[in-house]
């Protein structure tokens, strides 16, 4: 297991930037026209999301998920409070990244007060507060295109909605003829559940909630980064009704994950008892990582 001093600022910085480009670029708010250097191919950032993806891509095959399925969902890495697991993520800062300007826990913080500011029930609040919480991957060595990103199923078609979709011909998976094929290790219908995501941190999340949240929220943080199915509406053949009941709560979910930037970041320590009482009502003392 690598160690913590294997995350550099510019490692970081590839998954910030993959993340604001989604935002901006790939699903630009709805009315919203994307930035005019989308075609900007010298863009710098642009070419590091690029990468990023053709690495996502190329190495998230069902043996790879397999193995860091076996490798993290054990959750005996380590035991975090939540309040500790979130001051933790938010050493995740790249101070190297001049384009971004939040750090990890503003973002959480944003999106909670976001949801909390509409009036949502406190559940939707407390996943708003954690649904990126699985990110401390990233401490634990994990590359960021094993973190970050977009998500998919593996195991059958890659569906060419997804972004960057190109770079699946580089995906071994492609080659063969079984976990190409549109259902391919999985029956329809099957249901969401019995379908192995490429891996990240929405997965790795999930397993650690499961017994503490509601399902609405368990599918927010499961399936957050799922564009392929809550936005372009691909891989309905994989769901069953269960899915398709969740999924309003997902796309619920994405607006305040995606563009809930106050001008005035919120205040941690002033929020922090009603996070604490919030925190106290659904989750234990101490979460297992
Ligand atoms: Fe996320
Ligand atoms: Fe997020």
């Amino acid at each position: 297991m690598a160690d913590q001093d294997a995350v550099t600022g510019n490692d970081m910085g590839v998954g910030e930037a993959v993340e604001q480009f989604v935002v901006q670029q790939v699903y630009p708010q709805p009315g919203v026209k994307a930035q005019s250097d989308y075609r900007n191919y010298d863009n710098p950032a642009r070419d590091s999301v690029r990468d990023f993806y053709r690495q996502n891509h190329r190495h998230q095959t069902l043996d790879f998920v397999r193995a860091r399925r076996a490798e993290f969902l054990g959750l005996q890495r380590r035991r975090m409070s939540p309040f500790e697991a979130l001051a933790f993520l938010n050493t995740l800062v790249d101070d190297s990244d001049p384009d971004i300007e939040l750090d990890q826990l503003q973002h959480l913080l944003q999106c909670a007060e976001a949801i909390r500011a509409d009036g949502h029930e406190d559940w939707f609040v407390l996943t708003g507060l954690v649904h990126d919480l699985g990110k401390v991957l990233c401490l634990w060595g994990q590359p960021q295109w094993a973190v970050v990103g977009d998500t998919f199923p593996v195991g059958c078609r890659f569906s060419e909605r997804i972004v960057y979709s190109e770079f699946f011909a580089e995906n071994p998976d492609a080659g063969d003829s079984v976990l190409s094929s549109e259902p391919g290790i999985y029956q329809r219908g099957c249901g969401l559940r019995n379908v192995l995501m490429s891996w990240g941190h929405d997965e790795y999340l999930y397993h650690i909630l499961r017994p503490y949240l509601p399902e609405p929220a368990l599918y927010m943080i499961r399936y957050h980064s799922f564009y392929a199915w809550h936005r372009e509406e691909q891989y309905d053949w994989l769901c069953d009704d269960h899915d398709r009941a969740m999924l309003p709560w997902v796309r619920k979910f994405n607006p305040y994950d995606l563009y809930s930037k106050c001008p005035t970041p919120p205040d941690w320590q002033q929020l922090r008892p009603y996070y604490e009482d919030l925190i106290a009502k659904y989750l234990p003392a101490e979460l297992d990582f």
